[in-house]
């Protein structure tokens, strides 16, 4: 089985704050994307790289991963579901037997969640990483009331690379865009709205998407406690 991944890099990363896209910020000494984009080109049970970038960024992204190998980058849409359509259509002349679907701004992904993911993928079809909740998620209505409290033990945190037969994932972000969906905001959730089943594997707590300046100034004093 052939394994391919995506990264969607095309976001603008503005709550983030000011310094341009979140994902060519540097973290570490390193920018966000050329860590989460190493992660898979060193993999070894992953052939191909398809990152996919704001046409605006393609001499920033040019320079933050230079040295990597990976497809041509391909355009993004105005949604992340755009962005990841792109990318699937971009792949197709691959043949992937399955995809991996990663955000470019989870820069802290391992070989092991990888390689897990692939694992998932092969033996159902759709699955997604996914760690436990330890607050309590309340529903609330337009005026900020709860409306409901669901069960915590049931609730998870979905995280990326979201995995899935390459064919059967194309099927479903074609079939979205054609009905003229285009709101969903993880490949997770356009596969339930297809009527796949989706799976869940073990994810990583430390595999967080980097969103707002408090992500970026925490996760780089904790690289910097780990260096010592
Ligand atoms: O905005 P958010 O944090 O949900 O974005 C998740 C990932 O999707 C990021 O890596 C971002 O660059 C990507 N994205 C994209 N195209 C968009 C919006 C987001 O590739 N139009």
């Amino acid at each position: 089985e052939r394994t391919a991944a995506i990264l969607v890099a095309a976001g603008r990363g503005l709550r983030a704050g000011a310094g341009g896209p979140k994902q060519y910020r540097e973290i570490g000494g390193q920018t966000v994307i050329f860590r989460a984009m190493e992660a898979f080109c060193r993999h070894p049970d992953v052939f191909a790289v398809q990152p996919v970038v704001n046409p605006d960024d393609a001499a920033i992204f040019n320079e933050a991963v230079a040295g990597l190998r990976h497809q041509p980058p391909t355009n993004g849409g105005v949604t992340r579901q755009a962005s990841v359509h792109a990318g699937l259509e971009a792949l197709a002349a691959e043949k992937p037997d399955i995809v991996l679907i990663h955000d470019a701004a989870r820069p802290f992904v391992t070989s092991a969640v990888i390689s897990r993911a692939i694992d998932a993928a092969g033996r159902t079809g759709a699955a997604v990483p996914a760690i436990p909740v330890t607050d309590t998620i309340k529903q609330v209505g337009d005026t900020g009331n709860v409306e409901a409290t669901p069960e915590r033990a049931r609730l998870r945190i979905a995280q990326t690379p979201q995995a899935f037969r390459f064919d059967v994932i194309l099927d479903a972000h074609r079939r979205a865009a054609r009905d003229g969906r285009s709101d969903f905001t993880d490949d997770a959730a356009l596969a339930e709205w297809a009527g796949l089943t989706v799976a869940t594997f073990e994810g990583d707590p430390a595999n967080m998407k980097l969103t707002t300046p408090e992500d970026f100034a925490r996760e780089e004093a904790r690289l910097a406690a780990q260096l010592g």
